[in-house]
């Protein structure tokens, strides 16, 4: 997968999708499977530090991840997020970290949003590197949202959401991010845009999906949001597990001659 595959999925009509991955040996397993592309989100700082929020994120922890990433998954195409503020502190930083992340192995970045920063990805996406924009709810502006909700919900709001969707394909981003928006306005930006669209909580007529890793695959702990659907009970496969090796090691039936050296 390279940017020019996104544009002949949304041509072709051929839905992309995207997980995450924050480490090496799910990068992998994500590389065996048919899975398109896999975005490093700043929502590690909720999956992996247990944060409730994304802002605890930086360049250097976004860095660390996107490492271990590229080196489970040695042949996909991989998304950085700039984590909170990172861009928006001045042209200087903002591309201080995105050399970082693409030096640690990412094939583009994504920031969130548009108003106020529409130089800075303009520089970056002239300096070669790939943008994939991020709209609707984006987890970076949660204390302004006031919590994680659908955004989009009144016509002044789809307006200027689709606005915004247009002014960053014309800045030259490859792909979107759509987060949490009702399906019809999810289904209406596709539509206007040219380059493809890729929904989490976006209804299904969009050009790509994307969810997080741990909440597809039933390990997230908490009760997930509305739009994700769980492939896998992962919580209580691995509970059963260890519940069993727990067992077995305290009744003395692990380890037996196999796992034992004579
Ligand atoms: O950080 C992240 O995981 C994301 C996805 C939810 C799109 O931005």
């Amino acid at each position: 997968m390279n940017t020019q595959d996104f544009q002949k999925r949304k041509i072709d009509n051929i839905p992309i999708t995207m997980v995450t991955s924050y480490d090496s040996w799910s990068a992998a397993l994500i590389e065996r499977s048919s899975i398109d592309t896999i975005l490093v989100g700043d929502s590690l700082a909720m999956v992996m530090h247990g944060d409730t929020t994304t802002l605890l994120a930086d360049s250097q922890m976004m860095a660390m991840h996107v490492r271990a990433v590229r080196r489970g998954a040695p042949n996909s195409f991989i998304i950085g997020d700039m984590p909170f503020l990172s861009y928006r502190k001045g042209l200087l930083p903002a591309m201080e970290t995105v050399e970082l992340l693409m030096r640690s192995g990412a094939n583009a970045v994504k920031l969130e949003g548009v108003d106020g920063h529409e130089d800075i990805i303009e520089h970056i996406i002239r300096s070669g590197v790939p943008v994939m924009g991020h709209l609707g709810l984006t987890p970076q502006s949660v204390h302004q949202f006031g919590g994680y909700r659908v955004q989009g919900k009144g016509d002044e709001d789809q307006s200027r959401i689709i606005e915004q969707a247009k002014r960053l394909e014309e800045l030259g981003c490859f792909s979107i991010v759509l987060e949490c928006i009702p399906s019809d306005l999810g289904r209406r930006i596709t539509e206007e845009l040219t380059i493809p669209t890729i929904g989490i909580g976006a209804g299904n007529q969009v050009d790509g999906q994307v969810l997080v890793l741990q909440d597809l695959l039933g390990l997230s702990g908490e009760r997930p949001p509305k739009f994700v659907k769980q492939y896998l009970d992962g919580s209580s496969l691995i509970i059963d597990a260890l519940n069993q090796y727990d067992h077995e090691s305290k009744d003395r039936t692990f380890p037996t001659a196999k796992e034992s050296y004579r």
